[in-house]
């Protein structure tokens, strides 16, 4: 029987990125959520422009409640987190170059009062860093496929803080090597978004007239 051939990470890059639209920042044509990591370690000097890029995304009251848990591949901290992830994800995620867990505190440090935004700013915090860290040549996967539990308790994080994504972070490898055909298949499958006129609204429910 003929070898299948699969598309190379070159392809898959090209049939995944979203479509260039002038004007958009180039950093969101080029951000797509791969789970093929070459392996390749990511320096200390990368990593901290990825988490420069969330220290200075908007915030509630400027509280900054976000705090992330970083752990490279061969430390604890990587195999904790690891560890964590359900089934599915722990079959690629583990040749990323790094996993990084995204909290966020749930009450306002100058008053002890509820911060009803607390994850909603996580989430900025954690556009920019996957934005930087295409800009830089790299990819993320955010994943909410993991034990909340089992990951604050293995790295001991407060109650107060509340448990956003885990992210993977690396350099993109070849498809064939996530060896599973249905993750294959995922990685070379075109990415799809909503039109602007069923998420953007004049009047509720009727698309704006940009
Ligand atoms: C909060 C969140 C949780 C996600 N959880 C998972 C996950 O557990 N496993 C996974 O493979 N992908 C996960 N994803 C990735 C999404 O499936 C992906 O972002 C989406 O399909 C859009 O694709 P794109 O990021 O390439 O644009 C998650 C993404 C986000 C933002």
């Amino acid at each position: 029987m003929a070898a299948q051939t699969f598309l190379t990470a070159k392809e898959a890059d090209v049939l995944k990125k979203a479509p260039a639209v002038e004007g958009v920042l180039p950093a969101i044509h080029e951000r797509w959520s791969a789970r093929s990591f070459d392996g390749r370690e990511v320096s200390a000097e990368v990593l901290e422009k990825v988490f420069e890029a969330a220290r200075w995304a908007a915030s509630s009251g400027n509280e900054q409640p976000w705090r992330f848990v970083v752990g490279l591949r061969g430390s604890e901290t990587f195999r904790k987190l690891l560890e964590s992830l359900g089934g599915f994800n722990r079959e690629w995620a583990g040749r990323a170059a790094a996993l990084i867990l995204g909290t966020a505190a749930t009450r306002f440090s100058r008053n002890g009062a509820e911060n009803r935004f607390a994850l909603y700013d996580l989430g900025a915090a954690a556009a920019n860093l996957t934005l930087e860290a295409a800009a830089l040549g790299l990819t993320t996967h955010q994943m909410g496929g993991f034990d909340q539990e089992a990951a604050r308790k293995a790295l001991g994080i407060p109650a107060e803080y509340a448990l956003g994504a885990v992210i993977a972070l690396g350099y993109r490898g070849e498809p064939a090597e996530l060896g599973n055909e249905s993750l294959i298949e995922r990685e070379t499958t075109p990415r799809t978004r909503k039109p602007l006129s069923e998420i953007v609204f004049g009047e509720w429910g009727e698309a704006a007239k940009l």
